[in-house]
């Protein structure tokens, strides 16, 4: 069965492709022409659902998206959902994460968990549509360290490695990062619910 990814992320497609591939599933990138997906939900699930949905009504087709993003518990869930276009419009990642650090500066220790969260939706022409969560933990450090990855990463560390993502060889972060966990997860999702309804 053929699926679109509501996404124009090359690393997605990459990533989704490989998990998928074995499972007899195809995805296919969204037409060039595709207009620009308003991401108007207050969750993760919803923006996921709305982006697949949009794709799947528009093209008749089984449809996968993905949202995700940064919760910081000391600042009650932060930058969460809106972790791209957090602490306003025009600033770079490394703008972001100092931000993020300056807001973070008198947090002991103990008390700077966070967690990288990623939904995963697929939507199919039916109206059947399954989600899927994967998460992450982490501490945040009190500077950046590692160029590699973007976003958030090199302020994000994983105690399991003691370093940070953006330290992380990308096979490493792919492999235990949130949107994988997701990914594999849809993929067993769907899956299932393919065996169980006798579709391919
Ligand atoms: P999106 O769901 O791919 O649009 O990601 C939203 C935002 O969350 C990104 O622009 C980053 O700020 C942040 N984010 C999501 N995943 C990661 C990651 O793996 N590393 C660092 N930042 C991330």
């Amino acid at each position: 069965m053929k699926f679109y990814l509501a996404s124009r992320n090359k690393g997605k497609m990459r990533e989704l492709t490989e998990i998928l591939t074995p499972l007899g599933m195809e995805l296919e990138p969204l037409p060039e022409d595709f207009p620009e997906i308003e991401e108007n939900g207050t969750t993760f699930a919803e923006n996921a659902k709305i982006k697949a949905q949009t794709v799947c009504d528009a093209l008749g087709a089984p449809a996968i998206a993905d949202d995700s993003g940064l919760e910081v518990e000391a600042l009650n869930g932060e930058p969460g959902v809106h972790s791209v276009r957090w602490a306003g419009p025009g600033l770079t990642d490394h703008d972001r994460n100092v931000l993020l650090l300056e807001r973070m500066r008198s947090v002991p220790e103990t008390e700077r968990g966070a967690k990288f969260v990623c939904v995963a939706a697929c939507v199919f022409p039916s109206g059947k549509a399954l989600t899927v969560r994967g998460e992450c933990r982490g501490t945040i450090l009190d500077e950046e360290r590692g160029t590699g990855g973007f976003g958030y990463d090199p302020i994000f560390c994983v105690p399991e490695y003691s370093c940070t993502f953006g330290e992380l060889e990308p096979e490493v972060k792919n492999s235990i990062s949130h949107r994988a966990r997701a990914f594999t997860a849809l993929g067993s999702a769907l899956r299932a619910y393919l065996e169980a309804t006798g579709e391919e």
